[in-house]
């Protein structure tokens, strides 16, 4: 008997750089699923009728990267409140009925990858230790910011180039999360516990990330969520200063965690192979 095929995707404009099909990919064979996962590019204009046509072809669900993570919130008929809280929609979930529920599963790979990163650090390092600078507003931004609020980071300093776009991020926790100038980003970067960088600056192709990690404690963290380089400037810097360092590839492989188990029933594991395979 042949049982009928699972089916998710990612879908984006354009989509053919996108890695999720092979973490999916590898996860389908390696737990022996009748399952697909397809890289399918949409083009703004035709979001709606190509995510109906998704929904009439029996999908289960599908990855949102950009542009549509923010335009598919509309097309949703119930949207989580973590979702709603980053402001973005990065994975849904097609129910039984055809209506469709947003989620955000980048607010779990962060703090997945971190716990996971700080297992293997050997010393007391939590997240929540202690304030936290993150550089960037944008949507990453903000999802790293929701983890370390979930996660009872007392004080959360954001830096960005353009001050108001910190500013507004400042109404998702206003007591925790303050807004600082991108020109003072070294000095605070000497009071934290933990740096990310969730800026574009550092990857393949685009300007270097200037900052001096020379002033930073010496039990700080700094991760960087561009993957690629894997190891960037900033983290070179921070091993040169005997920081620990998380690189960014495991905030990828784990937020798609819980979406193949959304759509597919198993939760599946990170392993070595599988970043080895998507680095
Ligand atoms: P994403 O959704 O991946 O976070 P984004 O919303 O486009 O992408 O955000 C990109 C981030 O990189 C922003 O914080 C942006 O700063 P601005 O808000 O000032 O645009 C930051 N960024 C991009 N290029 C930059 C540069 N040359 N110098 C400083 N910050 C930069």
């Amino acid at each position: 008997m042949n049982e009928k095929i699972k089916k998710a995707g990612v879908i984006g404009y354009p989509i053919a750089h996108s890695k999720s099909p092979l973490i999916h990919d590898y996860w389908i064979k390696q737990h022996g699923l009748n399952a697909s996962y397809e890289a399918i590019d949409i083009p703004p204009p035709n979001l709606e009728e190509r995510v109906h046509d998704l929904v009439d072809q029996g999908y289960r669900g599908f990855n949102v990267t950009i542009p549509h993570k923010q335009a598919i919130m509309m097309l949703c008929d119930d949207v989580d409140t973590l979702a709603e809280k980053v402001g973005a929609v990065n994975t849904v979930i097609v129910k039984e009925d055809g209506s469709l529920f947003g989620t955000n599963t980048d607010v779990f790979g962060f703090v997945e990858n971190l716990r996971s990163a700080a297992q293997g650090f050997g010393y007391g390092w939590t997240i929540a230790g202690g304030p936290a600078l993150v550089l960037g507003a944008g949507g990453a931004a903000r999802a790293a910011v929701q983890g370390l609020i979930n996660e009872g980071v007392p004080e959360i300093f954001v830096a960005n180039r353009t001050f108001d776009k910190a500013k507004d991020l400042e109404s998702m926790s206003p007591l925790v999360v303050k807004a600082v100038e991108w020109d003072k980003r070294d000095i605070v970067a000497g009071r934290v516990n933990f740096i990310v960088n969730t800026t574009s600056l550092g990857m393949t192709g685009q300007e270097p990330l200037e900052i001096d990690l020379s002033g930073c404690h010496e039990d700080a963290v700094v991760h960087d969520i561009v993957y690629a380089p894997l190891y960037t400037d900033l983290l070179k810097q921070a091993r040169a200063h005997d920081l620990r360092i998380v690189t960014g590839i495991g905030m990828l492989l784990h937020q798609a965690r819980p979406a193949f188990h959304a759509w597919f029933g198993v939760m599946p594991d990170v392993t070595e192979t599988l970043e080895d395979l998507v680095l």
